[in-house]
């Protein structure tokens, strides 16, 4: 089962992205897909504000992975750039930095090699709309895990 989002702006789509990080507690790995520019970086910063995390969060393509750890002691954010990650064991042999119990793992270009990083979280699919002057996003978001599976079947408490 997955849940179809619509985003019609970049604001729109943290905002989306926000909620689910609000929903977050440490231990879930989020796998974002979506061609270039779709829009990974984007949520990935929305789920920053939602985690009560205020550093600038970049795209981490030069450096693989960063860690925004949470200014009051909260749940962490581990921010991953797969592209360049060949294979889950590869990406299994990086050091993100982070007791991943206490972080929220976000892995552009994730599909197909973070999912194993743990049972809990989302996958994340963000596609642009055909037209190049319309700036809507589709996500389609499954989950892995009791709780998410429960939380993306009955979105009306957390998505307006
Ligand atoms: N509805 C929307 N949601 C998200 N981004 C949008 C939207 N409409 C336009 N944009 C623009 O699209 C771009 C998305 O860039 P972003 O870096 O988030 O993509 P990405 O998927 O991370 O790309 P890459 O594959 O290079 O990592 C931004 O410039 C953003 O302003
Ligand atoms: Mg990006």
């Amino acid at each position: 089962m997955s849940l179809l989002l619509t985003a019609e702006t970049p604001e729109d789509l943290r905002l989306i992205a926000a909620r689910i990080g609000s929903l977050c507690g440490g231990g879930e790995v989020v796998v974002l897909s979506g061609d270039l520019g779709a829009g990974k970086t984007t949520f990935t910063q929305g789920l920053a504000l939602g985690l009560g995390i205020t550093e600038r969060v970049t795209s981490p393509t030069f450096v693989i992975s960063r860690l925004h750890t949470h200014p009051s002691g909260g749940v962490s954010l581990v921010h991953v750039d797969a592209y360049r990650v060949g294979s889950a064991a590869e990406l299994d042999d990086l050091d993100l930095g982070a007791d991943l119990s206490a972080s929220v793992v976000v892995v552009e270009w994730g599909r197909g090699i973070a999912e194993d990083l743990s049972p809990e979280g989302l996958d994340i699919v963000i596609t642009r709309s055909d037209s190049s002057e319309d700036e809507r996003r589709t996500l389609m978001v499954s989950a892995r895990g009791r709780r998410w599976t429960e939380l993306i079947s009955d979105p009306s408490g957390w998505v307006s």
